[in-house]
């Protein structure tokens, strides 16, 4: 029989679950599980494919990659270095491995920023070609009426051209959620100084599956492997989509309307 893969021990050392002594411990405790089954000592396992959980929670293996979820506060900039001087993402997580920010959230904006080491994924996320719905909650000026959200649904002229069709609702009437496919500078901010309700307060609560209203701003936590492998499926939904004309900024140009 082939004994392919790496030792669970070392992958759940790697992932920083503790040293291998303690990994084999709690192996042989019956606390780990390999795809939902109880794994025994001298277990190997794929770390690109198999699912690997302590005590329910799943843990990341991937040989190197770190994909931190961080829920960025106002004021922090979300670039690795800031020629102002001012307080950047990078220095709310682990130094090492050295991640970086995947796409931009302004400085006044709050929320969800995924930062990577996955150069791939990274590519993936940030080309203008692959539209991951992004979900936001804007604090506006001004009462939001169904005339109002239905201009931001169908598009709005800015100065580099209409925006994509959106979804928006108004949860309450001076909070807007919209959910966008592009990814354009400052671009709910200059939507909604556009239809007259100037942003007071933006707040990114989604980037495509990733969501997570208990992370307390500031703090960071590691995706779980089933995040990692919804996050690439989305990037294959939403290029596929892109690509066969499906997706309404791809059917209605962007200035030619
Ligand atoms: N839209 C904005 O206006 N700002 C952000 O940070 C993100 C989207």
């Amino acid at each position: 029989m082939l004994c392919d893969g790496e030792r669970l021990q070392k992958v759940l050392a790697r992932a920083g679950i503790g040293s291998r002594r303690v990994a084999e411990e709690l192996i042989d405790a019956g606390r780990v599980r390999v795809n939902g089954e109880v794994a025994v000592l001298g277990r190997r396992v794929d770390p690109d494919r198999d699912v690997v959980a302590v005590d329910g929670t799943p843990v990341g293996t991937a040989q190197g990659l770190a994909y931190r979820l961080l829920n960025k506060p106002r004021g922090v900039v979300a670039t690795a270095d800031d020629p102002q001087g001012r307080p950047t993402v990078v220095e709310l997580v682990p130094a090492e491995p050295r991640v970086v920010p995947v796409g931009r959230l302004d400085a006044d904006t709050e929320g969800l920023l995924l930062l990577t080491n996955d150069g791939q994924l990274h590519h993936r996320l940030t080309h203008p070609s692959f539209g991951v719905e992004k979900e936001y909650l804007a604090e506006v000026e001004g009462e939001l009426t169904p005339r109002v959200l239905q201009r931001l649904r169908s598009g709005v002229e800015l100065d580099d051209g209409v925006t994509a069709p959106a979804k928006a609702s108004s949860p309450s009437p001076n909070v807007l959620k919209l959910t966008l496919h592009e990814g354009r500078n400052r671009q709910v901010r200059r939507m909604c100084e556009a239809i007259g309700h100037p942003v007071r307060r933006l707040v990114r609560t989604r980037i495509g599956p990733l969501a997570d209203s208990s992370l307390p701003p500031g703090r960071w936590r590691d995706l779980t492997q089933a995040e990692v492998r919804a996050l690439e499926r989305a990037v294959v939904e939403a290029d596929a989509a892109g690509a066969e004309g499906q997706r309404p900024d791809k059917v209605i140009g962007r200035r030619g309307r």
